[in-house]
């Protein structure tokens, strides 16, 4: 099979290079990819992946490529595409494509469309409402005592979400939202919740339109520093699987979350094929939905498929094609961390071009892989050219083995200014 992968992040190296060993697949094209996945080479015949030099949102020139070249299964990464529609362009022109539709996509593209939706079909979440004036969210705001999330509507680059503790805090979010539209189009509407208290951790199920399988827990570290200090990130890493949910808690979560949740796509028409992600708050009354993403997390797919035993190429098509039900998810009994190498200053500016050594050592470490998010070739260095560059991934018996492997590698590595925390899967190992 051939095969088109869409974005240029740890999470598309990762889908990559399990794809790779697919016995399926015999040749793959990213777009845009990164240097790191460049070097990643098919199983069966050895061709190399190819990146190809069109961004992930350029849905004319996708659909010119995959025409062309008619890769058998495109693959998107990404949130943006799959709420611009490139699943249904493709699909309009008889393209098979693996991701949400634009409708179903509006889980990750519009919280608003979220909240109603978990409230209809009694997803547990926080207490909410959407507003579109600035009195009526202040009103339900101070109905909070002002400690509130208030949420852009659409998407903002992950930082349409502002987390206050009074409402001086709060008035100001709802200006920046509504008034003075610091997220442009995607803060027409936004959506206030009550601040939810609990450790937070990522859920991941792959759907198929009426059926979905949840893979185990994970759990991602936003802030940029130990401690969950500083400001927020993409996220700083993270490791698979969590202590906090025993398989009896994640088989709750299931019926809590996930069976209404397909009930309301059956009801609501929406055919979801894909990855639904939600982000999840353990509070003291049980686990309750922050948010629903509509693909894979990154880098919460950096832990996920070392563990994998199942063919990637088999689920996406069962995925596709509606036929995942029978199909059984299976995990090598492993823990896995990844740890994101950045660029100093991230997530605010930073220098990009700087040469990067130690990747092929620490690579060849055992149960050991490397992930590239933003690298970049300048003749044959290695340099960086995004806030996170690297995605240090290892795996071992226990979570403890899986630490002490990922930051061994860590080690090796190195790049002016690069900077990493310390900490990750510290949360389950205290
Ligand atoms: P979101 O993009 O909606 O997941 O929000 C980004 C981050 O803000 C989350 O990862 C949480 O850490 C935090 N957050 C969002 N909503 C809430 C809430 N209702 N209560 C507490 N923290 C929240
Ligand atoms: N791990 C955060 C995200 O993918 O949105």
């Amino acid at each position: 099979m051939k095969l088109l992968v869409l974005g240029s992040g740890g999470r598309e190296h990762a889908l990559v290079w399990k794809l790779a060993q697919s016995p399926h697949a015999t040749q793959i094209w990213c777009a845009p990819g990164n240097a790191g996945l460049a070097q990643e080479r098919c199983a069966r015949g050895g061709a190399l992946v190819e990146c190809i030099g069109l961004g992930a949102e350029d849905l004319p020139g996708l659909l010119a490529f995959a025409q062309e070249k008619r890769p058998d299964l495109t693959i998107v990464g990404p949130d943006n595409p799959l709420a611009m529609g490139i699943v249904d362009l493709f699909q309009q022109h008889g393209l098979r494509i693996w991701g949400p539709n634009r409708k179903a996509a509006q889980f990750e593209s519009s919280k608003a469309f979220s909240q109603e939706f978990m409230e209809k079909y009694g997803i547990p979440t926080a207490k909410s409402g959407t507003f579109t004036t600035a009195a009526a969210a202040s009103r339900f705001a101070a109905s909070l005592g002002g400690k509130c999330a208030v949420k852009a509507d659409g998407l903002a680059l992950g930082k349409g979400v502002l987390i206050c503790r009074d409402m001086a805090q709060a008035d100001a979010a709802i200006e920046d939202i509504l008034v003075k539209k610091s997220f442009g189009a995607a803060g027409q509407k936004l959506v206030i919740q009550e601040l939810l208290e609990g450790l937070e951790i990522s859920l991941h199920a792959l759907c198929d339109g009426t059926s979905a399988k949840l893979f185990p827990t994970s759990q991602d570290h936003k802030r940029a520093l130990d401690g969950d200090q500083g400001l927020n990130t993409g996220g700083m890493g993270t490791y698979s699987p969590t202590p906090f949910l025993t398989d009896y808690h994640l088989a709750q979560a299931h019926d809590a979350i996930v069976k209404p949740w397909l009930r309301g796509c059956a009801a609501e028409g929406i055919d979801y094929r894909g990855i639904l992600y939600p982000g999840v708050m353990l509070t003291k009354d049980g686990p309750k939905i922050l948010e629903f993403n509509a693909r894979f997390g990154d880098p919460e797919t950096q832990v996920y498929l070392p563990g994998l035993e199942n063919d990637l190429v088999e689920l996406l098509e069962a995925s596709v094609s509606g036929s995942l039900a029978p199909v059984q998810l299976r995990w090598q009994p492993v823990a896995c961390v990844c740890v994101v190498l950045a660029s100093g200053g991230y997530p605010g500016s930073y220098a990009k071009g700087q040469p990067i050594t130690g990747v092929n050592e620490a690579n060849a470490l055992p149960n050991t892989k490397v992930f590239h998010a933003g690298t970049a070739k300048a003749g044959d260095q290695l340099v960086t050219s995004g806030g996170r560059v690297l995605g240090v991934t290892a795996w071992g018996n226990d979570l403890r083995a899986a630490q002490q492997a990922a930051y061994a590698a860590v080690e090796r590595i190195h790049f002016e200014g690069a900077h990493f925390r310390r900490d990750i899967a510290g949360k389950a190992l205290k």
